[in-house]
């Protein structure tokens, strides 16, 4: 028998979904002493995942990266999970292909629900190019989850080409590429949208920090 407790509040659906494919039995939910509202208490603030999804060269990590650093200067307790550090480790066996971008953001996922319920500000910079995938995500975080849509145009992320990636993929020397050659599925209902092409970073990092306070995700120090 599997007990299940204490996950998001739109857990039950994606739970189900998990029992079906949970190979592991006889195991039992272990329930902690210390409970995440406890934690968020300790923190000063709720525990949350802040969902950045783009193209390549989007802007995703960087202003992921410069969230970061504002928050931490407000003593938050903050993550940043990456993408291309991910796969490097965690998902260091995964390719391009659907199904494995669908395993990397599974596992991504999974492991960002850990961190909220650690009471982390979690940010997490991944292409995440199918909407089906970032609600299975949102099912499992909860109310606590915050998709960013870092809206900017192909043609400037193309321009952009930081790690030259576009070009070798318009020579045809990467497949499955994002935006080129594989889907990329716009969120229909971010919490916050940006464009990195047209607004300043600090002006992202400024939509992004007033949504937090807007909705008491942290205080005003
Ligand atoms: S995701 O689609 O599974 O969410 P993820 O965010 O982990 O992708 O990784 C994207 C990063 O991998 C890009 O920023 C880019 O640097 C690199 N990359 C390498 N090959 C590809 C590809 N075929 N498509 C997209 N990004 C790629």
């Amino acid at each position: 028998m599997v007990h299940r407790a204490q996950r998001g509040k739109g857990a039950d659906m994606s739970d189900q979904q998990r029992e079906s494919q949970q190979k592991s039995s006889n195991v039992v939910w272990h329930q902690s002493q210390v409970t995440t509202e406890m934690r968020e208490t300790l923190n000063g603030h709720r525990g949350a995942v802040l969902w950045f999804t783009g193209l390549s060269g989007a802007g995703k990590s960087t202003l992921a990266n410069a969230v970061e650093e504002r928050l931490y200067a407000m003593k938050a307790r903050t993550f940043v999970i990456d993408g291309d550090n991910v796969r490097h480790g965690l998902c260091a066996d995964l390719s391009f292909s659907d199904d494995d971008r669908v395993e990397n953001i599974r596992r991504v996922g999974e492991v960002a629900g850990l961190f909220v319920q650690a009471g982390v500000l979690t940010l997490t910079a991944f292409i995440s190019p199918f909407r089906a995938d970032r609600e299975k995500v949102r099912s499992i975080v909860g109310e606590n989850f915050i998709e960013v849509h870092c809206d900017t145009a192909l043609e400037v992320c193309e321009s952009r080409d930081v790690k030259g990636l576009y070009k070798k993929a318009r020579a045809g020397e990467i497949a499955d590429f994002t935006g080129i050659s594989s889907p990329y599925e716009v969120p229909e209902n971010p919490e916050i949208r940006v464009d990195t092409g047209s607004e300043d970073l600090s002006v992202c990092v400024d939509k992004v920090i007033t949504y937090l306070m807007d909705k008491k995700v942290i205080q005003h120090v």
